[in-house]
């Protein structure tokens, strides 16, 4: 509760990042690119599965999951940074810079849990190719994802609730990009102790833990490789666990050095830096880690670009034979 003599804060002004002025123009159309092509390219990946009969299989399936979280987690962020690059002032009502924090929470948390499901998945598809089908079935792979959106809703809301007992009095600037929640956290004038433990507990929980099942779940994999080596079943591994172990090492990589190596000197630089990282970076790799070293995406892009000029020709043949009679 705030004391009588203390001014409650409404706004938070978000501070960007440190680009000299005379840059300001270059970045943005840089940042502006990077945002376009994540929104295009995960876009792509959407509509390519659900269009494309051959890849409605449970790795195509995450995947889809995975690029419509990557388009919402930059969407959370992105518009409001450019916007703000635009602005004098880039200040942000509290009940937005609140909303902010949950969904890039919740969006953070969904990719971290869709990423051990797609390692599960690839677990299961290496080590029990006769089962597959009948593990990964479709209930499966619902629930799972449905389990990690309800774990994520219930993490991200105990964070923004208990950032709502605390009080803001004298300082508002935040010196990032977007309303962070360790950032906000360095702005309280309470006492921060159980918010700073529940970081702790529940990023154990969606971070450190999923982390450890895929590394768990690739040891399965490599194991069950090497007890039968042949160069097929190694060219198989690193064909289809390949861009999944990418991914994951991009966006654990950058959590795990922005979180668990804090940087000794406070250096807000290095901080902003490694989460721009994962917040435009990832999201933005994601699709083209996916699709470049692909053959099933490339067929299926053809495919279905095929079908669309037969239909426009089927269409173009009908107008003439319309116009002709
Ligand atoms: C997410 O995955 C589920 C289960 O595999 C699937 O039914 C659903 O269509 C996927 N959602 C998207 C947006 O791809």
């Amino acid at each position: 509760m705030p004391g009588k003599n203390q001014t409650v804060i409404s706004r938070f002004i978000l501070l960007g990042l440190p680009i000299p002025p005379e840059h300001q123009h270059l970045f943005y159309a840089l940042f502006l690119a990077m945002y376009l092509t994540t929104v295009l390219g995960n876009l792509v990946i959407i509509v390519l599965i659900h269009l494309d009969s051959h890849l409605h299989t449970p790795m195509y399936l995450f995947l889809s999951n995975l690029s419509f979280t990557d388009l919402c987690f930059s969407t959370v962020t992105m518009p409001n940074f450019l916007q703000n690059m635009q602005s004098q002032v880039s200040s942000i009502p509290y009940a937005g810079c609140l909303a902010q924090m949950y969904f890039f929470l919740f969006f953070g948390d969904v990719e971290s849990l869709l990423l051990v499901a797609m390692a599960y998945d690839r677990y299961v598809a290496i080590c029990f190719p006769l089962h597959y089908t009948r593990i990964m079935s479709p209930n499966l792979c619902v629930s799972m994802v449905l389990l990690s959106w309800a774990l994520t809703t219930l993490c991200a809301m105990l964070h923004t609730l208990l950032l709502t007992r605390l009080s803001f009095c004298k300082n508002n600037v935040i010196p990032h990009f977007f309303c962070d929640l360790s950032a906000l956290l360095k702005l309280a004038c309470s006492d921060i102790h159980i918010n700073e433990l529940m970081i702790m507990i529940i990023g154990a929980l969606v971070v450190i833990l999923p982390f450890l099942l895929i590394i768990v779940s690739y040891a399965h994999i490599v194991s069950s490789i090497l007890k039968v080596p042949s160069t097929r079943g190694i060219h198989k591994v690193f064909s289809t666990c390949g861009s999944h172990l990418s991914v994951v090492s991009l966006f654990y990589g950058s959590v795990i050095v922005l979180y668990l190596c804090p940087s000794s000197n406070n250096s807000t630089v290095k901080d902003t830096v490694m989460s721009m990282m994962y917040t435009v970076v990832t999201p933005m790799l994601n699709p083209f880690i996916y699709s470049l070293r692909n053959r099933d995406m490339k067929e299926a892009l053809k495919r279905v670009l095929q079908k669309k000029i037969k239909l426009s020709s089927n269409y173009g043949n009908y107008i003439s034979d319309v116009f002709i009679k």
